[in-house]
């Protein structure tokens, strides 16, 4: 069992999450986080507040881009979670220049310090926006690629990366492509966050568009779930993780303001550039070959997560 495991992006609501059931399971983790400005850097302390102080939890306040960051990050690691990246459709749209710089300037960097190192695996985070335009549903991992926004783009283009440099150099990689995660600590820019706030509040929930597009939305512990198996299985794989079921926002709507007990009215404004109509994971080959399966359906998860966001006013800023 690897040891030592490198966590980019560990501060943030996927890694940090990950860090925890790994920290469970007797690893070493070490993250590598900027505490990057996009939504609170006091959201990223809380998440890792708790592992402060555990011999067995180091953090380096660093950015991905920074060669010298990165080699001392990468010291002693024997597997390497990539989650860092500037995340966000819109933010893409609107700067598509920072994107590449994060994604896929950052990958680069990483994969290029690594190829002088010890490092056994790579296990890269992509997304389902990879897909894009698709011409039916489920996606399946070897559908054509056809990325709607900067940001989808950026993420197949590391995906390539991943795969090539594992190629060239020898380690091995997994690539994971979670669909619509949400839970605990997530990120306040995403739907079901701002939809929970309002409808917790009674305030206007505005939905993009007619609210028919649909997504496959993904609870954060069967993301993890799926990377920690990727630690000893799925080498050279791409596999998509969601649950193999989607809902329209109008449905997950219904859905919030049933839990949140709310009277929010709901608004409709125009749809985004760059958002796909619909996300649906394909997950036959993750069961097959990962042998992972989600286990967290929408309507508990939904509660888990609104629980969560009453428990404490600091996970409200
Ligand atoms: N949340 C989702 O729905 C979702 C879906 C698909 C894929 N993903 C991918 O999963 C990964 C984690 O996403 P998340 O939702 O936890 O996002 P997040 O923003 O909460 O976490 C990303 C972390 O990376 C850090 N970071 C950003 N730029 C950095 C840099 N230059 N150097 C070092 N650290 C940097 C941030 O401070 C943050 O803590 C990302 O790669 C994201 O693209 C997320």
């Amino acid at each position: 069992m690897p040891e030592n495991i490198l966590i980019t992006g560990g501060a943030g609501f996927i890694g940090s999450h990950l860090a925890d059931r790994l920290l469970e399971k007797y690893h070493h983790v070490k993250i590598i986080d900027n505490f990057s400005p996009y939504y609170s850097p006091q959201l990223k302390h809380q998440n890792i507040n708790h592992n402060k102080g555990n011999p067995s939890f180091e953090i380096i306040e660093g950015d991905i881009k920074d060669k010298d960051a990165i080699k001392t990050a990468l010291k002693d690691t024997e597997i390497i979670y990539h989650l860092a990246s500037q995340p966000g459709i819109k933010t893409s749209v609107d700067n598509p220049q920072k994107t590449n710089d994060i994604n896929v300037n950052g990958t680069l960097n990483i994969l290029n310090q690594m190829r002088n190192t010890g490092i056994k695996k790579i296990i890269f985070q992509s997304s389902s926006s990879v897909y894009g335009k698709v011409k039916s549903l489920p996606f399946s991992e070897n559908e054509q690629k056809k990325p709607v926004s900067p940001y989808g783009v950026s993420k197949l283009a590391c995906e390539h990366y991943v795969r090539v440099f594992s190629e060239l150099y020898g380690f091995k990689m997994t690539i994971i492509r979670p669909f619509t995660v949400y839970g605990p600590r997530m990120r306040p820019d995403l739907a079901i966050a701002i939809f929970t706030k309002n409808a917790l509040k009674n305030e206007p929930i505005t939905i993009f568009g007619d609210g028919n597009q649909t997504r496959d939305f993904t609870h954060v512990n069967n993301v993890v779930d799926a990377n920690i198996r990727a630690m000893t299985k799925g080498d050279a794989e791409t596999f998509d993780i969601g649950t193999g079921r989607a809902y329209s926002v109008n449905d997950l709507i219904e859905k919030i303001i049933k839990i949140t007990g709310s009277a929010s009215k709901i608004i409709h404004t125009d749809k985004r550039q760059g958002d796909t109509q619909n996300t649906l994971a394909d997950t036959s080959k993750a069961k097959k070959i990962l042998g992972w399966e989600p286990k967290i359906s929408l309507d508990e998860g939904l509660k888990d997560y609104t629980e969560w966001f009453k428990s404490d006013p600091n996970n409200n800023i």
